[in-house]
């Protein structure tokens, strides 16, 4: 098989299986939920071990050989073979609260080189996908970054990670961008941040001490829609700064 009909296979499969997952969380999300965990910043529940469990049976299911890296799980294989980078849910915190902005996020990986992204936004069926080479799409519609320049026309969405220390740079960001971009977003779930970044919706989405099933996915679209983004690595299994954004606007402070 050639490289290329493997790709679009996985892709075929990876926007199947988030879609599906989608569904299934938007279903749950209707009922009781269970907490797993609490934390001053974070919440952990069941539904997302159980979405991932879903997401690992239907990819390993397909493709035997391949390796899980997941938030709730799978440990990946150091960058070698094919690796699928999952977040099951990417917003929990607002989906316990019934804030409707989560979404599924699942990239694939092969030798160390993301090859494709998906992630679907249940709550507003948006099905955002981008593969290596195959430009970035929104339900079938093809995306870019915004065209804007100007810091102060630009719209920037921060993320509030879960570490005091993460915190407290964010709110340093929030007091010298609130000042200088146009308006300041923080809307809870990086994967559609960075998703809203690929389609042009905003400018630029920033982080401090963000793992990789977070990004993933929308490194390859912001990519293939044009844009840039720059990772920091930190201490911790992929652990990053992020900072993502249609490489126009002038961001000097991460
Ligand atoms: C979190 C969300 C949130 C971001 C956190 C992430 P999770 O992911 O993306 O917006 O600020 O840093 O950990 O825990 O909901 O998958």
């Amino acid at each position: 098989m050639s490289d290329s009909v493997q790709l679009t296979e996985w892709h075929e499969k990876a926007v199947a299986t988030a879609r599906a997952a989608g569904k299934r969380i938007a279903a749950a999300a209707a009922g009781e939920l269970q907490i797993n965990e609490e934390t001053h910043h974070d919440l952990k529940i069941q539904l997302d071990v159980d979405t991932q469990n879903f997401i690992e049976a239907e990819l390993l299911g397909m493709f035997p050989d391949h390796h899980i890296l997941g938030e709730e799980g799978g440990s990946g294989n150091d960058g070698k073979g094919v690796e699928w980078i999952v977040d099951p849910i990417d917003g929990t915190v607002n989906l316990a609260y019934g804030i409707p902005h989560y979404c599924v996020s699942i990239a694939c990986r092969v030798e160390g080189e993301l090859v494709l992204g998906v992630i679907f936004d249940p709550g507003r069926d948006e099905c955002f996908e981008a593969y290596r080479g195959g430009g970035a799409r929104c339900n079938g519609q093809a995306i870019r970054v915004s065209p804007r320049t100007e810091l102060q026309q630009a719209i920037l969405s921060l993320g509030f990670s879960k570490t005091r220390e993460s915190v407290e740079k964010c709110l340093d960001l929030y007091v010298h961008y609130a000042r200088n971009a146009r308006k300041l977003r923080a809307m809870g779930s990086a994967a559609l941040d960075m998703a809203y970044v690929a389609a042009g919706r905003i400018d630029g989405y920033i982080e401090q001490g963000i793992s990789i099933w977070d990004i993933a996915a929308g490194r390859v679209l912001i990519e293939e829609a044009g844009g840039t983004i720059v990772l920091t690595e930190q201490p911790g299994r992929e652990k990053f700064h992020v900072k993502a954004w249609n490489g126009k606007v002038d961001l000097p402070l991460v």
